[in-house]
């Protein structure tokens, strides 16, 4: 019996190597990230993969992992590259450390007032150059997806300027948020996002900074007394592929799969301030974190605090990228 079986399967494989795989078998694409399926990013995502099986009629097939289930910050960025995974939609921040740093001025404080400024940089010249920078790295990018702005938290009343000091915040692997915390007096840790609840759960940091959909999906406000709404920085997404795998899809996929990319971040853009206000609404009501609001003196004191990032980030990525980024965000053409 089992000398059949053995027979009978040696049999099929030497038939489907003659043959080939089978024409039906769809493109796999892994698309992973770190977040939750209920934020922007992790909605886009759901929404990517509904439209690209649909457009290419099942050829293709997008497996989504959320959360960090298949790779952590780092972790996900070198399983791309490696062509382990076809996609993703990491931080901006997260390209500073791969060595394309123009891309740490996304991490500048109060750099934008608020995302439809952000989408003239990044629907500009600008935001096409960036985005092109990728490819030396081998990988292709695709769209800009937003998150939203980030508030600090804490288990003190984070107010003034001197409330940040000898604090303990979790950071991304960034040279500007870096600075930011240092400024401030606070000892920055860089963390996987995936491993801050954890953190501040046992106290390993005291504080973080994230976006109100992260923080509440993420559980973060049940472990942090105080929800500072600051405002002071972006999170956003540069979604990316592995450059050879894209370049060597057939050409009528990649056309497809690029409109449903264009559908996608058009859906995400135009619903993640309302995810963030969602998530907002729901740590009030959870009654769990108390949420502080800065009158515009101490909003001022912030800002001022944190002007020195600009002089060390200039010194790393040059003053005119920062010029540019400043006056494509002022311009009222595109
Ligand atoms: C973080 O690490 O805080 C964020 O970049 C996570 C994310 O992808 O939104």
């Amino acid at each position: 019996m089992r000398t059949f079986a053995i027979a009978a399967s040696v049999a099929v494989l030497a038939l489907s190597s003659l043959v080939g795989p089978a024409s039906a078998d769809p493109i796999i694409i892994k698309f992973s990230h770190v977040v939750a399926t209920d934020t922007p990013k992790g909605k886009a995502s759901e929404k990517f993969k509904e439209l690209a099986e649909k457009y290419t009629g099942g050829k293709v097939k997008i497996e989504v992992y959320p959360n960090s289930t298949l790779y952590k910050d780092k972790e996900e960025l070198e399983a791309l590259q490696l062509g382990s995974v076809q996609m993703l939609a990491p931080s901006n921040s997260k390209f500073g450390p791969l060595g394309i740093r123009e891309f740490e001025v996304f991490d500048l404080p109060y750099i934008l007032p608020d995302l439809k400024t952000l989408r003239k940089v990044t629907e500009g010249p600008l935001g096409l150059r960036l985005l092109k920078l990728l490819d030396s790295k081998g990988i292709t990018g695709l769209a800009y997806w937003d998150n939203g702005f980030k508030q600090m938290s804490a288990n003190k009343k984070l107010v003034t300027p001197g409330d940040y000091q000898g604090v303990k915040f979790r950071i991304q692997s960034s040279r500007v948020l870096q600075a930011q915390f240092k400024t401030l007096g606070s000892l920055p840790q860089v963390m996987a996002f995936g491993e801050v609840y954890q953190a501040l759960q046992t106290g390993v940091v005291d504080g973080q900074e994230n976006t109100w959909s992260n923080i509440y999906t993420q559980k973060m406000h049940e472990v942090q007394k105080y929800i500072t709404e600051t405002n002071h920085g972006y999170i956003g997404y540069v979604v990316i592929v592995n450059k050879k795998f894209w370049d060597e899809l057939p050409a009528d996929i990649r056309d497809q799969l690029t409109k449903a990319m264009k559908e996608a971040t058009d859906f995400n853009n135009t619903q993640s301030q309302k995810e963030n206000n969602d998530a907002l609404a729901e740590i009030k009501k959870s009654g769990k974190s108390e949420i502080i609001k800065l009158t515009p003196e101490q909003d001022e004191a912030m800002r001022k605090a944190m002007e020195s990032v600009y002089k060390d980030a200039a010194g790393r990525i040059g003053q005119s990228l920062i010029d540019e980024f400043q006056k494509e965000a002022k311009s009222t053409t595109n």
